[in-house]
Parts: C-alpha cells; sequence; structure tokens
C-alpha cells in the first residue's frame, strides 16, 4: 500500500458535533472511552489533526491511560499557524511533523524547526488545502505503516470525502450539543463488520470502510 492504513476516530454527541463551537472545545468521552482511545494511539504508528484542533484544544496526542508507544504527531498546517508554545513542542519522545504548503512563509519554518517541530513541505489543492493523498504518501515513506485520525471536523471530513479511510472507531456520549458537526458535507459510507461496545456511559462504534 502506498499510504499508511487510516483508522478515523472521534468522540461525538447523539447529534453528531464534536465540540459546542470552534474554539469551545468539549469533553465528551468518558474515562472509559477515553482509555479505549488511547489504546488505539497506542496501536498505531502515527496520530494526525488539523491545525484548527491545535489552536484550539492544545492536544498532547500521547498514550497516558494504558501502556503502550506513543504515536508519531503529524499536524496538518498550510500556513504554520501552529503556535510556538504548543504542548506537542514538548513531547516526550517525538518531534512532531508539521506537513505544511509550498508558501509557508520560511522565517516561521525555521522557528518551528528551531523549537523541536520537523517541517516538511507538502503540494495543495486548487482550495489551497494540503493534498491528502500525497501527504500520506510522504508519511508512508517516513515508515509510518498506520495513522489514526482524531480530528477535527474539517480533517474528518476531508478524510472521508476523499475515501482514505480503512477503519472508523467513534465514541458516541449520551448528550445533544447541536454545535460544531463532525462532517461538514455529504458523506455517504456505510461500514462493515461492524462492532459496538458500551463503555462506561458511552458506546463505541467501529468498522471497516470498503
Ligand atoms: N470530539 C472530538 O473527538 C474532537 C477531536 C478533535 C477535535 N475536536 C474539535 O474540533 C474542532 C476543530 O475542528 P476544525 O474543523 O476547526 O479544525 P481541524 O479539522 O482540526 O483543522 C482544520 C484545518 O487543517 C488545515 N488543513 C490543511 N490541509 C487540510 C485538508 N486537506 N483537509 C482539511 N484540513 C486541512 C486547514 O487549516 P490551514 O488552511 O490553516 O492549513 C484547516 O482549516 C475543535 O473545536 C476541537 O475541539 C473534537
Amino acid at each position: 500500500m502506498s499510504r499508511p492504513r487510516v483508522t478515523v476516530t472521534y468522540a461525538q454527541s447523539l447529534d453528531g458535533c464534536l465540540a459546542a463551537a470552534v474554539g469551545a472545545p468539549l469533553a465528551l468521552s468518558g474515562p472509559e472511552s477515553l482509555r479505549f482511545t488511547h489504546q488505539l494511539r497506542a496501536q498505531h504508528a502515527a496520530i494526525l489533526v488539523g491545525i484548527g484542533t491545535v489552536l484550539v484544544d492544545d492536544p498532547q496526542l500521547t498514550v497516558r491511560l494504558v501502556d503502550g508507544p506513543h504515536p508519531q504527531p503529524i499536524v496538518l498546517d498550510t500556513q504554520l499557524r501552529f503556535p510556538l508554545k504548543a504542548r506537542l513542542l514538548r513531547h516526550p519522545i517525538h518531534k512532531p511533523i508539521i506537513l505544511t504548503g509550498p508558501q509557508a512563509s520560511e522565517p516561521r519554518r525555521r522557528a518551528l524547526e528551531e523549537a523541536g517541530a520537523r517541517v516538511v513541505r507538502a503540494p495543495v489543492d486548487a482550495q489551497g488545502r494540503l493534498q491528502l493523498k500525497t501527504a500520506l504518501g510522504l508519511l508512508r515513506s517516513f515508515g509510518l505503516e498506520s495513522l489514526m485520525v482524531e480530528g477535527g471536523a474539517r480533517v474528518i471530513t476531508a478524510f472521508l470525502a476523499e475515501k482514505l479511510v480503512d477503519r472508523v472507531a467513534i465514541t458516541i456520549a449520551p448528550r445533544f450539543v447541536g454545535g460544531l458537526r463532525a462532517y461538514d458535507a455529504p458523506v455517504l459510507l456505510a461500514l462493515q463488520d461492524v462492532r459496538y461496545q458500551v463503555l462506561g456511559s458511552d458506546v463505541v462504534v467501529e468498522g471497516k470502510l470498503a
């Protein structure tokens, strides 16, 4: 395969929301499903989020709730908006890989590399977004065979719309939010080999995509 195996995973409300609004993060997973997410992290070579998630959540993307290796963090960030104070720059093992566009500022690239990131330029599409297929090919060429995509909404939508997903694991928390929906485009896909687990008060739905 010319790209890593891709698992999309996130937590949503009953009405399909990831957060109350962009910029208003919401802890949706209970402790049991959060532990499941950390198990999944430990089973993947790399973990990817969009810059929107870094700016709002400042995630660590490490494995803390179970024993296991930390995946390599990857961020999609066309303009290098990645903050120099982001917690990902203090990762215990890996330099975060920031995939950026051809036009991103060279001084900013140097500043981020001095702060501990590895910045890799990749081509963009007609909308100015990173070309996911090429980006995934690059990650595979770095030896990364599996990738967990953890959000946010735009990144999840892009991976599903471009059919670059092999498997999903979605935590559904028993609440309504009426906020930022996981998909902002029509996505007509059905899961195969579906498995349901009740973890605390959440349900985790897992399945493969053809
Ligand atoms: N509940 C959960 O499990 C969960 C998980 C993660 C995040 N979240 C929430 O999701 C929200 C953030 O979502 P978001 O949609 O604003 O941001 P996002 O999906 O994290 O990041 C989107 C950004 O990534 C960059 N990007 C570059 N290439 C892309 C491509 N090919 N496709 C898509 N994006 C690309 C774009 O910014 P540039 O143009 O600047 O490159 C784009 O605006 C936050 O509120 C966070 O709390 C929830």
